[in-house]
């Protein structure tokens, strides 16, 4: 009886629909294959990370705040492309942010974040640290006694915690976004350095959309011997033109409409310049007219040298970038467009 069920079976199901099934069955063993490992220790990421490199893998690291966008996952796709093995990190690190800022307000939602990464695919392992700073419980020498987990109360009073140690890039962390704040390049260099020694990568994807941050990182890299190569991925847009951001959600309906004066009026003066206005102070004058005119607030509109970020008055051979910080209502945010003048 269940052999003839089984012919019949086999009968009916003609060469496409076996076809359809074989693939349904890869692709959950595709699903199980992606989901990836939740690290949340020091010391199990990096003994996972020196395995697989053991087994001859190149590892990728792709550090982030969380909330993953689709930037993320262009980054994630990146660094597939360089890595056999793509380690993400998600950390929101208060060292970069200062006391006045939107560490609290960050947006966060890890369960998301892991369907996403299960979703995407080709992500071994997710490095979640609790908290990355090893901090000194108990008593302190003055017997004061000593809790505090938080990094940020350690950037208040240096030495109060169980971290003193910073790496900082000096020169180009002071301009742009390094001006309205003043402790975040040493925040973001210090954490990422912890997250290289840590995880120890052959190769790390930083997107361009934090342009300065991407400059900074590959300095220290440089500069601190790291064996790590540094990738910068291209910043993605959305359907209207808006920069990808955690911090986009935090826009109400109407600043998100204003928001988009930003790719609006960065893509129009690479067309002057691209069309003979290379000064500078014109081009800026068009961007920051048009960021208000929308009821922006611009922090900086500043055109820099692709390489030092040094401000640059004319536009000639250099590959330069119109950086922009500006704020709608209370959120921050930051683009930036290359220009390229072949001469
Ligand atoms: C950015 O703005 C320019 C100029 O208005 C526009 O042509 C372009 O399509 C926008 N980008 C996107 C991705 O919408």
């Amino acid at each position: 009886m269940i052999y003839s069920i089984l012919l019949i079976l086999v009968l009916w199901l003609q060469e496409d629909a076996t076809k359809e099934i074989l693939l349904k069955i890869t692709s959950m063993e595709d699903l199980r294959l992606s989901v990836p490992e939740m690290i949340t220790s020091k010391s199990d990421m990096r003994q996972w990370s020196r395995v697989q490199k053991s087994l001859g893998k190149i590892v990728a690291l792709v550090p982030t705040m969380g909330f993953l966008h689709d930037g993320h996952l262009s980054l994630i796709r990146e660094a597939k492309a360089h890595a056999s093995t793509v380690v993400v990190s998600i950390y929101i690190n208060p060292s970069q942010f200062a006391r006045n800022e939107d560490l609290s307000t960050y947006p966060s939602n890890l369960e998301v974040d892991l369907q996403k990464l299960t979703a995407i695919g080709g992500v071994s392992a997710v490095f979640c640290p609790e908290n990355i700073y090893e901090t000194a419980s108990g008593e302190t020498k003055d017997g004061r006694s000593e809790e505090r987990g938080d990094l940020v109360s350690c950037l208040e009073e240096d030495g109060g915690s169980g971290h003193e140690t910073w790496v900082q890039v000096e020169r180009l962390s002071k301009g742009l976004c390094g001006k309205s704040r003043l402790v975040f390049f040493r925040g973001v260099t210090t954490v990422v350095t912890k997250l290289f020694n840590v995880v120890e990568p052959d190769v790390a994807i930083f997107g361009k959309k934090d342009y300065q941050q991407w400059k900074v990182i590959t300095r220290m890299v440089r500069d601190l011997d790291f064996p790590i190569k540094i990738i910068g991925s291209d910043i993605v847009r959305e359907a209207d033109g808006l920069a990808m951001s955690s911090r986009n959600v935090r826009l109400t309906p109407q600043e998100r409409e204003k928001a988009l004066s930003i790719n609006q009026s960065l893509s129009q003066a690479k067309c002057a310049a691209e069309d003979g206005q290379h000064s500078c102070k014109k081009l800026i004058g068009l961007v920051v007219e048009k960021i208000i005119e929308a009821g922006g607030e611009v922090d900086y509109v500043e055109v820099v040298d692709q390489d030092y970020l040094e401000v640059v008055e004319k536009i000639a051979k250099k590959p330069v970038v119109m950086c922009l910080a500006a704020w709608f209502g209370t959120v921050r945010l930051i683009d930036n467009m290359e220009i390229h003048i072949p001469q």
